[in-house]
């Protein structure tokens, strides 16, 4: 019999790409990564302790957890622009040692040219691809298309919004087709109109190009918006607490009944955490954990390669 109710098909169709995912080769493998600082007078401080996880091929996989619990130094060190302290990242089954065009960052405010038109920002950075000006020029094109921009094409950032500049660093990161795409709280600076629009484009461009997503944020909802998985990490020193499959149907809207369920039941999973970092910033005590030494985990002064 065929089944009409297109909520249960669209369901079911999850479901369906949610077990192929699961049988899709590792894109990044973390395991045992744990980091320690040493600050100028001396204290150590523990920012991520014995970090495990994969992400499949394809996969959109968001961390959140509160401020400080070492999302950043996490992202740093899978992009290369740090070391862990003891641990292994495995990108591709190769040992990331530094920066490479396979993990791209996009950051919370990101950086255009000024000088350069819209398409020229994108461009610039297929040259290290070795592709020819109009190689270059259409697939700048392609990608303003993807993020709904071609108008802009001919104009400069200071023209923008911070929203559309954003989508130009959305463009000019997926361009460069990296084996998997690093964001760090790319869209926090955003106010919520504008948010939601990057959630909606973000979510149509990871549909249309596949990619392998790791995106960190404190916004629970906007995990739950964005996700196939949350891992949901502890206060400091960042440990992974639990994780969690988002099996909602896809586009979704951060402000739906569901996405405000699921993000209800983290936010539940963290309040202690959040509690925590509050008494620490609030002055009422040190966490005893943060101060524990991790047996193997070198601190480092935090100047390195960052
Ligand atoms: N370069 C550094 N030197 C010393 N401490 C650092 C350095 N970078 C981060 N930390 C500390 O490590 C912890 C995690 O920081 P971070 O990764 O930025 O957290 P998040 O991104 O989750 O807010 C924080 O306590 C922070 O103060
Ligand atoms: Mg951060």
């Amino acid at each position: 019999m065929v089944n009409e109710n297109p909520l249960v098909e669209e369901k079911k169709a999850f479901d369906l790409a949610r077990r192929s995912h699961l049988s899709r080769p590792t894109k990044l493998h973390l395991s045992g990564v744990s980091k320690a600082f040493r600050s100028t007078n001396g204290t150590t401080t523990l920012a991520l302790q014995d970090i495990n996880f994969g992400v499949k091929e394809g996969e959109f996989v968001c961390i959140v957890g509160p401020s400080g619990c070492g999302k950043t130094t996490l992202l740093n060190i899978i992009a290369g622009l740090d070391r862990a302290g003891c641990g292994d990242v495995l990108c591709n089954g190769k040992r990331v040692k530094g920066p490479g065009s396979d993990r791209i960052v996009m950051f919370q405010e990101s950086v255009l040219f000024p000088w350069l038109t819209v398409r020229k920002n994108i461009e610039i950075g297929l040259k290290s691809k070795g592709l020819s000006r109009e190689a270059r020029r259409a697939k700048a094109m392609d990608f303003l298309k993807l993020v709904h921009l071609t108008r802009f094409a001919d104009a400069h950032p200071h023209e923008l919004s911070g929203g559309m500049r954003q989508r130009v660093a959305l463009a000019r990161s997926l361009a460069m087709d990296p084996e998997i795409l690093l964001m760090d709280e790319p869209f926090s600076a955003l106010d919520a109109q504008t948010r939601w629009i990057l959630h909606y484009e973000l979510q149509n461009a990871w549909q249309k190009t596949g990619k392998t997503v790791l995106f960190v944020t404190h916004n629970i909802r906007e995990a739950v918006c964005l996700a196939d998985r949350v891992i949901v990490f502890s206060s400091r020193p960042g440990r992974i607490k639990r994780e969690y499959y988002i099996d909602l149907p896809r586009p979704r809207d951060d402000s739906s009944v569901e996405v405000a369920a699921l993000a209800g039941e983290i936010m539940e999973l963290l309040r202690g955490e959040i509690e925590k970092v509050m008494k620490e910033e609030l002055d009422e005590g040190s966490c005893k954990e943060c101060e524990v030494k991790c047996v193997g985990v070198s601190p480092d002064d935090g100047n390195s390669k960052k």
